[in-house]
């Protein structure tokens, strides 16, 4: 069973009690929700596995650390997801990114893929998948199966409010996947927004409302 952990940082939740406020405009927002990433992707990357190399300061030789283990890719669910790509390129810069777009067939309400692009290594990377908001699970399951189709092997899925429903789709479709959470909200509502929740990401982002 995936792992669930609430990012409870003083920082993130402060921050993330600003974004939920309707009266926080487009550009506080998008710059909020690219520090949130930031000091989300500080906590997630906790655990990468570090290695000794010598090296030699301006004063004496010496044996420092340096990261070991896989690459790392990001990858974005298109539209909302590009917000929190810089914030996660600040702290782990030599990252790729690669970008899925997904859009919901209304009768089936299944996602359908209309952009795929991935760094060609991908399968080699470690990936954190990227979405503010984690709903039904729709998207992010569909997007963690096109990752694994293409031989990625380890994953993470990072969101900043989740609802209860789509961490329990998320933990049944992939259970190997860990999911890093900023806030777990109450539910969804009859339109699959989340409540509280702070409304559509994509749109207080780029401001399209
Ligand atoms: N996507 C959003 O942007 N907001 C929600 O509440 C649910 C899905």
């Amino acid at each position: 069973m995936s792992k669930v952990m609430i990012m409870d940082h003083p920082l993130i939740q402060h921050k993330i009690g600003i974004i939920r406020r309707q009266e926080t405009g487009s550009k506080d927002f998008r710059q909020l929700i690219s520090e949130i990433a930031m000091l989300m992707c500080y906590e997630a990357t906790r655990d990468l596995k570090l290695t000794d190399v010598e090296i030699e300061t301006p004063i004496s030789k010496m044996t420092a650390k340096e990261l070991a283990g896989k690459k790392l890719a990001v990858v974005p669910i298109l539209r909302a997801g590009l917000g929190m790509v810089d914030g996660m390129l600040s702290m782990i810069p030599a990252a790729k990114v690669g970008h899925i777009g997904l859009y919901r067939n209304e009768e089936t309400l299944e996602p359908i893929e209309y952009y795929c692009k991935l760094p060609k290594d991908c399968a080699e990377r470690e990936v954190f998948v990227v979405d503010p908001m984690l709903a039904t699970g729709g998207s992010a399951t569909a997007a963690i199966t096109m990752l694994k189709n293409k031989g990625v092997k380890k994953i993470r899925f990072m969101c900043i409010v989740a609802a209860p429903q789509g961490i329990e789709r998320m933990q049944k479709e992939h259970p190997d996947v860990d999911l890093y959470v900023g806030a777990l909200d109450d539910h969804l509502n009859e339109n699959g927004y989340i409540v509280p929740g702070l409304g559509d990401a994509g749109d207080r982002i780029f401001g399209t409302k």
